[in-house]
C-alpha cells in the first residue's frame, strides 16, 4: 500500500532518532549547557522501533537512517541495524554521525549489515572545531571517517553546514579533503531550526554564493542531472568530482518531500519544522494492533500539508524559529532530539 499527502508526496523516508544524547554541542543545534533530556523509560526499544519500522515499510518506506543526538552513543546499535538490515522490503539503511565514536564503530556497523555512513564535518581546523562543538574531538572524527572507508564502505558522505564568518573560507579545503576519503561533500545553507537560535538570515551562505565562490576557483561546474528526492542538488567539477548543496534555507525543496521523523521516544514529525508531533509509542505500549497503527499513520500522512522550509521563505523577518524558553519547555523541539 502506498500514501499519499495532500501533496500528492508519498511516504518514502523515515529517518529514526535512536538517542537524544550527544558527545557534542554544535551551537547550531544545541545552544544552551543544560538540557532537559528524554525520559530514559520512554525511549523505544529496539522491538518496539522493529516493529514501528515494519508498519512503516507496509506504507512504502523503503529508506531508513539512523540519527540522533549522536546514534553511536545507543548502546548496542549493531542489535538495531541487525534487525532493520534483516527486512527485504528496505532498499537503503544509513546513518548521520557525528564520526567521534566511529573509529571504534566502524567495522562492528558494517558487519552488523549497515549500508552507508553520513559524518558531520564542518571545519578541517581543530581551534574551530572546538569553538564550534564546545568539545575537542576533532581528531577523533577525521579518524572516524577513515576508518569508514577501511570498514569497506562505499558512498560515503560528509556534512558540512555553511555559516558565513564561520567557515564560510573552507569550501574548497573541505571540498578537496573529501576526494582524499574518499566521500562526496554536501554543502548544507544554515537552516533556523530548532537549536539554531543564533541564526541569523546573514549568516546563511546561500547556494548561489557557494556556486559562485567554487566556480572562481575551479571553472565550469555542471548541475548532475538525476531523478531524486533526495535534498541535496549535485554538482560536478570539471575534473569530475561531484559534490551537493542542500539549499533548505533559500531554494527548499518541501515540493518532493518524502520523509518524516520519529524521535528515540516514538514521535513522529512530518516536517522538519513540525512544532507537534503524533505519539506512536503511546498507542504501542497500550496494545494497539498493527492495523490500528498503520490507520494513525495513514490518516495523518493523508492530511499532511507541511511545507515548512517554504513557508519560512515567505517570511519577511525571519529570526529563529524557537526561541530558548520554549526549546526548554519541550526537547522535542530541538534538533538533537529530531535528528538533523
Ligand atoms: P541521503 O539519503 O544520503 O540523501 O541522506 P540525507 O541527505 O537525507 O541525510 P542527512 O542526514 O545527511 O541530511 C542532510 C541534511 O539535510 C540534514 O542534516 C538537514 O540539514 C537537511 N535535511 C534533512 N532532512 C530535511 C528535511 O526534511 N527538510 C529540510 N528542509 N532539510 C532537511
Ligand atoms: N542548519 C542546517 N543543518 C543542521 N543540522 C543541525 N542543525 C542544523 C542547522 N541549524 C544538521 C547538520 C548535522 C545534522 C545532524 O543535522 O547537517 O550534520
Ligand atoms: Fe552536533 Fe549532531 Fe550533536 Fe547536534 S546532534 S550537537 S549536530 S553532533
Amino acid at each position: 500500500m502506498v500514501v499519499h499527502d495532500t501533496f500528492q508526496r508519498s511516504l518514502r523516508n523515515l529517518r529514526i532518532s535512536v538517542t537524544d544524547r550527544c558527545n557534542l554541542r554544535c551551537a547550531y543545534c544545541m545552544p544552551e549547557e543544560d538540557y532537559v533530556w528524554l525520559p530514559r523509560e520512554q525511549i523505544l526499544h529496539f522491538e518496539e522501533v522493529s516493529a514501528l519500522a515494519d508498519i512503516f515499510m507496509d506504507l512504502g518506506v523503503d529508506k531508513i537512517r539512523l540519527t540522533g543526538g549522536e546514534p553511536l552513543l545507543r548502546r548496542d546499535l549493531g542489535a538495531l541495524i541487525r534487525l532493520l538490515a534483516a527486512k527485504p522490503r528496505l532498499r537503503d539503511l544509513a546513518i548521520t554521525t557525528n564520526g567521534v565514536l566511529l573509529a571504534e564503530q566502524a567495522g562492528s556497523l558494517k558487519e552488523a549489515g549497515l549500508g552507508r555512513v553520513t559524518v558531520s564535518l564542518d571545519t578541517l581546523r581543530p581551534d574551530r572545531f572546538t569553538a564550534l562543538t564546545r568539545r575537542a574531538n576533532h581528531a577523533q572524527v577525521l579518524e572516524g571517517i577513515a576508518a569508514v572507508h577501511a570498514a569497506g564502505f562505499a558512498r560515503t558522505k560528509l556534512d558540512t553546514v555553511v555559516m558565513r564568518g564561520v567557515n564560510d573560507d573552507e569550501l574548497t579545503d573541505l571540498l578537496e579533503y573529501g576526494q582524499g576519503v574518499p566521500a562526496e561533500i554536501r554543502f548544507i545553507e544554515y537552516m533556523d531550526v530548532g537549536g539554531a537560535t543564533r541564526w541569523s538570515m546573514d549568516k546563511v551562505v546561500s547556494r548561489a554564493e557557494m556556486l559562485e565562490v567554487l566556480g572562481r576557483r575551479y571553472g565550469r561546474i555542471e548541475p548532475v542531472v538525476e531523478e531524486s528526492t533526495a535534498p541535496a542538488d549535485r554538482y560536478a567539477l570539471p575534473d569530475g568530482t561531484v559534490f551537493g548543496i542542500i539549499s533548505s534555507t533559500t531554494e527548499p525543496f518541501c515540493a518532493s518531500c518524502d520523509r518524516s521523523r520519529l524521535t528515540a521516544d516514538g514521535m513522529w514529525y512530518l516536517c522538519l519544522y513540525a512544532q507537534r508531533g503524533i505519539d506512536l509509542r503511546g498507542p504501542l505500549r497500550q496494545g494497539a494492533s498493527r492495523d490500528e497503527l498503520k490507520a494513525l499513520i495513514v490518516d495523518a500522512w493523508k492530511r499532511r500539508a507541511d511545507r515548512g522550509a517554504e513557508q519560512r521563505l515567505r517570511l519577511r523577518d525571519r529570526t529563529p524559529l524557537v526561541q530558548i524558553g520554549r526549546l526548554r519547555e519541550d526537547p522535542h523541539l530541538e534538533m538533537h532530539t529530531r535528528g538533523g
